[in-house]
């Protein structure tokens, strides 16, 4: 059985990590080793079975030099402080990582299985050792597209995100509900009877988003009634930084950065609470019927589902209150656009701490077990 060091398992992807790891009886299957950057010799928490010790120390090589396998979902300031320290000492066991700190570096595989495995056994076969979760936006894309990744049929994609809260922390998902509960109470008069002027009750909700008063000290600006053209930060070139992953990462997951599939958008945060969407427009490389092309979408992996074009359908099945919670991609609105029999246009929706952040990583640890 393999030895594994979680760390920042308590935060919030960490949570959801153990909490599909019990799900799926992951524990039963390594000596799990639980590390705590500020708590050490606490207990362990309960994973069903004997024999785990305490918390130890997230910075101590020597401990963490015991392990077959980290798994870190502390983040990316963390894993700088530690990894090379840890390579340093002589460490040679597999490095799991939730964070974006590795994710480019050369050494390193971006994990997401159902679409890259033969990347990740080739990887395994040649000795590489560090295995990094990728962009959930990302991740989620790919699910969703897988068939028509694998297929080579994709001459580019231009993305354009609807990004939960959730993908800048707790704390904004927090702000988020805190924002829309100011703007509910700061009508909750006019909003009580039926009788009363839309237009005032638009005013007072716009003065009480733009008072100083209003909780922004996470988010920067107004989110909730509102929403924020940029994730991330800024690069030289004009794109956020959440904007170039969607390029880079894809590619690399593919292992064709030397002959990458343009991928470009603009990423945008919504008031939605953990499930990412995407408007995809897509140009293919040949002109295939819809049918066709649904077909090759749906068969691709266990997850994706290919919802109809359908009004219905689509406002049922396509959005982040339907999805949330689950390991579901559906992916629909898959249509010809008018720019040419090539081009389709395409909406997906995924939770973005499930496949987008926890899921890749514990697969990951199931294929280290195979
Ligand atoms: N960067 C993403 C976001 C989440 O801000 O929504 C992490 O992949």
């Amino acid at each position: 059985m393999k030895r594994v060091g979680l760390v920042g398992w308590r935060g919030m992807v960490g949570s959801v990590l153990m909490q599909r790891m019990r799900e799926e009886n992951d524990f039963s299957d390594i000596d799990p080793v639980f590390f705590s950057t500020s708590q050490t010799g606490q207990p362990a928490p309960d994973v069903g079975k004997e024999g785990v010790p305490p918390l130890q120390d997230a910075f101590d090589i020597e401990t963490l030099k015991t392990l077959d396998v980290v798994l870190t979902c502390q983040g990316g300031d963390y894993t700088n402080a530690v990894y090379n320290k840890l390579r340093d000492a002589g460490w040679n066991g597999y490095w799991i990582d939730a964070s974006s700190a590795l994710r480019m570096a050369d050494h390193s595989v971006i994990v997401l299985d159902p679409v890259n495995r033969n990347v990740i056994d080739s990887a395994l076969e040649s000795g590489v050792k560090d295995y990094v979760g990728g962009n959930c936006t990302v991740s989620l894309m790919m699910l969703a597209l897988g068939g028509l990744l694998e297929r080579d049929l994709v001459e580019w994609v231009s993305p354009m995100t609807y990004q939960a809260a959730s993908g800048s922390g707790a704390k904004h998902m927090r702000e988020l509900l805190n924002q829309m509960g100011e703007l509910n109470q700061c009508a909750s008069d006019e909003l009580a009877s039926p009788s009363s002027a839309i237009l005032d009750i638009d005013r007072k909700v716009i003065d009480t988003m733009r008072s100083e008063n209003f909780p922004t000290e996470h988010f920067q600006v107004p989110l909730a009634g509102s929403l924020i053209p940029f994730i991330d930060s800024q690069l030289e070139n004009g794109m956020s930084k959440e904007e170039w992953k969607a390029g880079v990462e894809t590619n690399k997951v593919l292992g064709r950065s030397d002959n990458p599939i343009p991928i470009d958008g603009i990423c945008v945060r919504i008031g939605a609470m953990r499930s990412h969407s995407q408007a995809l427009t897509i140009k293919l490389k040949k002109d295939l019927p819809v049918a066709e092309i649904e077909s090759i979408l749906a068969n691709a992996n266990d997850w994706v589902k290919v919802i109809p074009n359908d009004r219905d359908a689509s406002i049922e099945e396509l959005t982040p209150a339907k999805v949330t919670g689950t390991l579901s991609v559906p992916v629909g609105r898959i249509r010809k656009l008018a720019m040419g029999p090539e081009y389709i246009s395409a909406f997906t929706v995924g939770d973005q701490l499930l496949w987008g952040a926890a899921e890749p990583l514990r697969r990951m640890l199931r294929i280290l077990q195979e």
